[in-house]
């Protein structure tokens, strides 16, 4: 019998292998982080050959450390960057072009044509979202047109599309020899072509952006007891191991979160920010800027939505701060040198260096330091930086309330940027409501090995995974209303500066 489960969480900046037993405890992980390639201004792209490479690598190397074998695992989860665009020639297994990563803004003109063009309400009426960069539909319409060759294949049924899951089922069952060609609601809901009510392409949707259908994945469960196939004997794991889960890496931290309820609602701090609220059966359209998403479906049951509150710079500005400003050294260096200074000084930091997305969705927006005065320090940017994270939270955070009528009396928070005290007690302070970490915060690839293990019956059900989850950590507001509102305040007219910067 098999004790535990594996997952993969292929990121943004890394791949991790996870492996967890029935009480959904690590026992093995291995990461490695992938190139980011930054052609031009705005531009954001992966190897698709190399993330497969390092997959396999952390596969193997996580599986030797733990000394665990195929048959060790009773289901293997998989768990993505979404919207991250990859398009392959099913024939030679090539890419032919990078992928294009969910952070690059080079559709800009795709997405604003969009609405001038009428086309934008019918994306949000049947996708859900706003036209914007950020999704996929755009991006696949962008290899299409700029990449010799690539519409000509498609046509014919040689150039598929996924996101990083597809790609990675597809190398996973074989590749060439004979991979499945799949995804699931949730990562198939990001890409502006799928009817969140149908869960099936939408041939509307498909026209807007040229895609043909014969270059879309088939779309099956997220926790999938029919399998999307099993991995190949002579893949990374050596020995076939059913692969069973299939989530976006937000949706799989809700998962892992276990947030099954509707109006419980997780917040994962990684690059970027994604705060998402399940709202149970029931399709919430947004009238204040969040997007309406699938949550999970898992096997035959009704799909679950969530509304979903996008940040795309949070953890990727600290990283900003010690890779192209130099004042840290780590990312953990940031709390050090923030608790140096008492408060933000009077600085305020927007990161907008992607536009600004939830609640505001403006891809022309850029980032702003405002407030400077000779007095400020790389203390009071560091503190402001962390202020920014938690700022942007209170957007979204507010947008859900009035959306859903949800007030939080906690929020479960994960992701890397947890570890940031200083961040997490400002969180608290920012909201005026307590935080709450899970003793296991790798959320999203354990939400993986939830969806996976439950296919497949090594957790019965979702009250066996609700047992699974504790808490590590609360930290309670301390600030008055009063300094609240104030610092609120400020932060408002800062993104404001953001939006007036393009004419
Ligand atoms: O929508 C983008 C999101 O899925 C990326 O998450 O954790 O890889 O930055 P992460």
């Amino acid at each position: 019998m098999a004790d535990y489960v594996g997952a993969v969480d292929q990121g943004t900046t890394s791949t991790r292998f996870m492996i967890f037993d029935h009480g959904g405890n690590e026992v093995a992980r291995h990461q490695l982080e992938h190139q980011q390639i930054l052609p031009q201004a705005g531009w954001v792209e992966h190897n698709p050959t190399e993330i497969w490479e390092r997959t396999r690598a952390v596969i193997e190397t996580a599986m030797r450390t733990a000394g665990l074998h195929a048959s060790d695992l009773a289901a293997l989860g998989i768990t993505n960057q979404r919207e991250t665009a990859v398009v392959w020639d099913r024939r030679t297994g090539r890419p032919y072009y990078n992928a294009i990563v969910w952070q690059d803004t080079r559709t800009d003109r795709i997405a604003s044509a969009l609405d001038r063009e009428g086309k934008g309400e019918v994306i949000r009426r049947k996708a859900g979202l706003p036209p914007a960069t950020y999704f996929s539909g755009g991006k696949i319409q962008w290899i299409l047109e700029n990449v010799p060759g690539v519409r000509e294949a498609a046509e014919r049924g040689d150039a598929i599309f996924g996101n990083t899951d597809t790609w990675l089922l597809w190398n996973l069952t074989g590749g060439v020899d004979g991979g499945v060609h799949v995804t699931d609601p949730t990562n198939a809901s990001r890409t502006m072509l799928m009817n969140l009510e149908t869960l099936d392409w939408d041939d509307e949707l498909l026209s807007f952006f040229g895609v043909p259908r014969q270059m879309l994945p088939e779309i099956r469960p997220s926790s999938n007891p029919d399998l999307y196939g099993v991995t190949r004997a002579g893949g990374p794991l050596g020995g076939e191991v059913p692969l069973a889960g299939d989530l976006g890496d937000q949706q799989a931290a809700t998962v892992g979160q276990v947030c099954f309820e509707p109006g419980t609602a997780k917040n994962t701090y990684g690059t970027g920010n994604f705060l998402l609220l399940n709202t149970g059966t029931e399709l919430v359209r947004s009238q204040h800027g969040l997007l309406t998403t699938v949550c999970y479906q898992f096997g035959s049951a009704k799909p679950v939505y969530a509304l979903e509150g996008s940040i795309a710079v949070t953890g990727s500005a600290v990283q900003w701060l010690r890779d192209q400003l130099g004042i840290i050294s780590g990312a953990s260096q940031s709390e050090a040198l923030a608790r140096q200074v008492e408060d933000n000084g009077g600085v305020y930091f927007v990161p907008a260096f992607s536009g600004l997305f939830a609640p505001y969705w403006r891809s022309d927006a850029r980032g702003a330091i405002v407030g400077l005065s000779r007095y400020n320090t790389n203390a009071h940017l560091a503190r402001a930086t962390l202020e920014s994270i938690c700022y942007q939270t209170k957007d979204v955070v507010g947008a859900m309330e009035q959306d859903s009528g949800v007030v939080l009396d906690v929020l479960r928070v994960d992701g890397g940027v947890t570890a940031n005290e200083l961040c997490m007690q400002m969180q608290a302070d920012i909201l005026g409501v307590p935080v709450s970490r899970p003793v296991v915060a790798e959320t999203t690839a354990l939400g993986a090995a939830y969806a996976a293990g439950l296919a497949v019956g090594f957790w019965k059900s979702t009250d066996d995974l609700k047992r699974n989850w504790h808490e590590d950590r609360r930290w309670e507001p301390t600030w008055s209303d009063e300094q609240r509102e104030r610092g609120y305040a400020g932060w408002r007219k800062a993104v404001q500066r953001t939006l007036d910067w393009v004419d």
